[in-house]
C-alpha cells in the first residue's frame, strides 16, 4: 500500500496514516483475512514512532473500522465484512471536513465554564438575567393572545414587525426606510451570515476591525474570504488607513460596528464616519453597518448611524434586540437595498423558511408598547453604573488609567495587561479562582488584552470578580495589585 504522509501538512501523521488505511480497505487492498501490519512493522516501514501507529489504530478502532485482540495484532473489524455488511462511517472525519469551521477551541472552552454558572461572568457578550424585562414579556403574554397566523410567513419576516421596526428606525436612529427593504433574522449573527453567503464568494477580499466580534471570524474563514485589518483607536478605524488598503487590495466590502464597539467600547467620531462613507462612494465599496449597541449610549446621544446619512445607497445597515432587550428573543434585522434585501430573504427561505411567527410576534407587540422605551431608560442607567463598579474596582488595583478607554456606551470594556502576560493562562487561573473574560487574542488582538464584559456582570459581584482576577495577576504573575 502507498502510504502518502505529508509531513508539512496540518493535519497530524497518525491521521493521515489512518486515513491511508481505511482507503486500503475500501479499495480491498486490506483483506479481512489477514492482519494489518503489527505496529513495530508499519512503524518502521513509514519511519515515524510506534506511538504514532498505536494512534492511528486507536483511532480506526474508536469508529469501529479495526478491532485489537491482545496476542494477535490489528483485524479489520468484523462489523465491516461480517453477514451484515455493516460500515461505521467514520464521523469524526465528518466532523473535521465540513466547509462551515468550528469555534476556537477556547471559545468553546469559555462557553461550557460559563454555563457551568458557579463563575462569575464578565465574558457572555450579553445582558445580565436581571436586565431583561422579564416581567414586561409576561404582561405581553397574558394581556394580548397570541392572534396571528399560523402558517409559514413572509419570507422577509412578519409585516407587522417591519412595520414597526421601520417606525423604530425613524425614531431612535434616524433611518428612514420602509417596511420592503427590511429583512427579519435570527439575531445580527444570521444577518451578517446571510450577507457574507449571498454577497461574497470566496477568495473576496474584505477589510474588518481589528480587533473585531469574534464569531464574525469563522463565517468569513468558512466563506473563503481574505480579511484585511483595520485597527481601532479611540475615534474607530482611520479612515486613511481604509485609502492604504485599497492601494493595495480590492476590498469588495468593509464590516463596522461603529458605536460601542465590540470588544473596545468606542465610538465612531463624526468626522471618521463621513469620510468613509465619502470613501465607500468613491471607491464603490459596501459598508456592512453592524449596530446591536447604538441604543445603550448612556447620554442617549445616538449615532448618527452611517445608515442615516448614507445618501447614496452605499450601506446596508444591521442591528438586533441581543444587546437591548434578550439576547435569546433571536430577533435582529437587515436594512438595505431593496434587491439585496430579496435575494438575501430568498436565501434565509432556503434555510430556514422565514423567521419563527412567536419571537416576531412578542417583538412587535413589545416594540410598539410604551414598556420599550421606559426599559431603555433604566438599561442605561443600569449599564453605566455596571461600567463604572467595573471602572472603580480595575483603579483599585492599578491607577494606570491608560489601561483601557471609557466606553459611554454598550456593555464591554478593553483592558490592556501588563507585557508579560499569557493571556491563556490568565484566563485558566482566573476560572480556576471562579472569575471569566474574554483574552483578546480572540478578537484578532495580538497586544495583550482581555475584554471585560460589565454588562452580563451582576451589580454585587463585578467588584468580587475583578479582586479575584487581581490575586490570579499577583498569585500567578507576581504582579503588585494595590
Ligand atoms: C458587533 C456584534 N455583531 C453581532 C453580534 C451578534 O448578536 P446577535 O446575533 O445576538 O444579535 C454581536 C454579539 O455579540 C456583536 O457584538
Amino acid at each position: 500500500m502507498d502510504f502518502s504522509i505529508d509531513r508539512s501538512s496540518k493535519k497530524p501523521i497518525y491521521k493521515q496514516i489512518a486515513e491511508n488505511i481505511e482507503k486500503g480497505i475500501a479499495t480491498g487492498e486490506f483483506s479481512p483475512d489477514n492482519p494489518l501490519p503489527s505496529e513495530r512493522v508499519l512503524a518502521k516501514k513509514l519511519n515515524v514512532n510506534r506511538s504514532t501507529i498505536v494512534s492511528a489504530y486507536d483511532e480506526l478502532q474508536s469508529v469501529g473500522v479495526v478491532e485489537r485482540i491482545k496476542g494477535s495484532g490489528t483485524r479489520i473489524s468484523t462489523d465491516i465484512w461480517g453477514i451484515s455488511h455493516k460500515r461505521i462511517p467514520n464521523w469524526g472525519r465528518y466532523v473535521e471536513d465540513g466547509s462551515f469551521l468550528p469555534n476556537l477551541p477556547l471559545v468553546q472552552k469559555l462557553r461550557t465554564e460559563t454555563q457551568k454558572n458557579k463563575l462569575i461572568n464578565l465574558a457572555s457578550g450579553e445582558l445580565a438575567p436581571d436586565l431583561f424585562p422579564a416581567d414586561q414579556f409576561r404582561s405581553i403574554l397574558t394581556e394580548h393572545p397570541f392572534d396571528g397566523h399560523l402558517g409559514y410567513d413572509h419570507p422577509q419576516g412578519n409585516e407587522g414587525l417591519r412595520e414597526t421596526i421601520s417606525n423604530h428606525v425613524k425614531i431612535y436612529k434616524n433611518i428612514s426606510v420602509t417596511p420592503e427593504s427590511i429583512l427579519i433574522t435570527s439575531g445580527a449573527q444570521q444577518a451578517l451570515h446571510l450577507i457574507v453567503q449571498c454577497l461574497l464568494k470566496p477568495g473576496d477580499t474584505v477589510a474588518i476591525e481589528n480587533p473585531s466580534y469574534f464569531y464574525s471570524l469563522p463565517v468569513f474563514q468558512s466563506a473563503g474570504l481574505n480579511t484585511l485589518l483595520l485597527p481601532v483607536d479611540k475615534y474607530g478605524v482611520n479612515p486613511d488607513d481604509i485609502i492604504s488598503l485599497q492601494k493595495k487590495h480590492r476590498i469588495r466590502m468593509l464590516f463596522l460596528n461603529p458605536d460601542h464597539q465590540n470588544p473596545t467600547g468606542t465610538k465612531m467620531s463624526v468626522n471618521r464616519r463621513k469620510r468613509i462613507l465619502e470613501l465607500s462612494s468613491e471607491y464603490g465599496i459596501p459598508i456592512i453597518e453592524d449596530d446591536p449597541y447604538g441604543l445603550t449610549s448612556f447620554n442617549g446621544d445616538i449615532g448618527p448611524n452611517l445608515k442615516s446619512i448614507d445618501y447614496n445607497g452605499n450601506v446596508v445597515y444591521v442591528s438586533s434586540l441581543s444587546k437591548i432587550v434578550a439576547s435569546g428573543l433571536r430577533i435582529g434585522w437587515i436594512i438595505g437595498p431593496q434587491k439585496v434585501i430579496e435575494r438575501l430573504a430568498d436565501a434565509k427561505q432556503q434555510v430556514d423558511y422565514g423567521h419563527s411567527i412567536f419571537p416576531q410576534w412578542i417583538a412587535n407587540e413589545y416594540l410598539k408598547s410604551p414598556e420599550f422605551d421606559k426599559h431603555i431608560s433604566m438599561l442605561r442607567i443600569q449599564l453605566k453604573e455596571r461600567r463604572d463598579l467595573l471602572i472603580n474596582s480595575l483603579l483599585s488595583i492599578s491607577n494606570d488609567q491608560e489601561k483601557f478607554i471609557i466606553p459611554e456606551g454598550g456593555i464591554h470594556l478593553w483592558y490592556k495587561l501588563d507585557e508579560q502576560i499569557n493571556e491563556y493562562k490568565l484566563l485558566d487561573e482566573s476560572i480556576k479562582k471562579g472569575v471569566a473574560f474574554v483574552p483578546g487574542k480572540i478578537f484578532g488582538s495580538d497586544k495583550g488584552y482581555v475584554r471585560f464584559t460589565y454588562g452580563r456582570g451582576e451589580k454585587d459581584l463585578i467588584k468580587e470578580g475583578i479582586s479575584r482576577f487581581a490575586s490570579v495577576l499577583t498569585d500567578s504573575f507576581n504582579i503588585s495589585t494595590k
